[in-house]
């Protein structure tokens, strides 16, 4: 058996898949072809469920499964008012691994999803939230780092990575957030981690179906382009989601000036002011991805996106990271 294959082991068995990677939920990219595409490359797909409503996941998660006979996971938001529905309805279509995203999950959500049949996986910020969690029966934990596309936290994954991964070593951790490289693919299991989890090479594949506009956007840019929005004044806080800087970023930057503005001037409620700046990027993402809108659409994106120049398929992505891996382990004679 290859090292690489020896070391992922643990991870395969806890997501039922032939490598332990992640394809991470991504919102509008991670849709039925994209998941299906990654489970039948070996690989653990996430479906994104974003704003939907129950009948909407039931239909991907039906499109899914007539593509794949694998498992995946499916994506859920805590903020989204429907899911107890979408739970229901993963319960309901047998998804293995729910993964419960933006925010930090209670027990009886956990408890529900258990007793469904599911296994649940979430985020943690720091080691008391990772402790917590894990004491209220969370199945496994993804540690992603602040250079990761989409929403992020604060802290990179190397911090997370000493401060979470490495004083819990008795728990099921994955880790994403910049890893695409078989050699930090290799160490991150070495330093006890069960896998990854990626995100931005798979917006960019060749199974992806987002616009090309949006792809040959990534293939162009480099790691600083990929950045979180400005924030102008604190009683304004923005959401820090790391994108592709555009004239849409400039553009926030302008407004954010103008809301101050009026609320300084007393034209502006503070409540009104922080609604039109959650709703300037409401819709962005699906036009970047759908419509390929790379000026004014949201290009979440990674800092990865600095080593990621080309089109290329899953099966080509995760042959390299294993032949990497591999190589890096027998040079070092691990
Ligand atoms: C376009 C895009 C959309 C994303 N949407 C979501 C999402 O809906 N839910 C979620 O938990 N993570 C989301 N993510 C994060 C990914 O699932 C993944 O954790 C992250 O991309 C991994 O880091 P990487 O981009 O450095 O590979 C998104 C990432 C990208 C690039």
């Amino acid at each position: 058996m290859k090292k690489i294959q020896k070391l992922m082991e643990r991870g395969c068995k806890i997501l039922g898949s032939e490598y332990a990677i992640l394809g991470g939920a991504m919102t509008w990219v991670s849709e039925s072809n994209l998941v299906s595409a990654m489970c039948n490359n070996g690989i653990f797909g996430v479906l994104a469920s974003g704003a939907m409503d129950g009948d909407l996941l039931k239909k991907e998660i039906e499109q899914t499964q007539a593509k794949t006979s694998k498992n995946f996971g499916v994506n859920l938001i805590l903020a989204n008012p429907k899911l107890q529905d979408l739970i229901d309805v993963c319960l309901e279509k047998k998804i293995s691994h729910i993964i419960l995203a933006g925010g930090i999950p209670d027990k009886s959500i956990m408890e529900k999803i258990h007793n469904g049949g599911a296994q649940v996986m979430s985020f943690a910020p720091s080691l008391a939230v990772a402790k917590r969690l894990f004491k209220q029966g969370l199945d496994s934990l993804i540690l992603e780092g602040s250079e990761a596309g989409g929403h992020v936290g604060p802290v990179t994954t190397m911090i997370l990575i000493q401060d979470i991964l490495l004083n819990l070593p008795e728990y099921p951790i994955f880790v994403a957030g910049g890893i695409l490289r078989g050699e930090v693919f290799a160490s991150m299991l070495q330093l006890g981690a069960l896998g990854c989890q990626l995100g931005t090479v798979f917006a960019c594949c060749k199974e992806s179906l987002a616009h090309p506009n949006f792809k040959k956007a990534f293939f162009r840019a480099n790691g600083r382009n990929a950045v979180t929005p400005v924030q102008l004044d604190k009683k304004f806080p923005i959401a820090p989601v790391r994108a592709l800087e555009n004239i849409g970023t400039e553009e926030f930057i302008a407004k954010q000036r103008e809301v101050l503005k009026k609320f300084e001037n007393g034209e502006i409620a503070l409540d009104n002011g922080r609604l039109s700046l959650e709703h300037f990027w409401a819709g962005a993402l699906r036009r970047a991805v759908q419509e390929g809108d790379v000026e004014r659409g949201s290009l979440m994106s990674g800092q990865i996106v600095e080593i990621i120049k080309e089109e290329r398929s899953i099966s080509e992505i995760v042959n390299t990271i294993m032949e990497e891996a591999e190589r890096f382990l027998a040079r070092n004679g691990l």
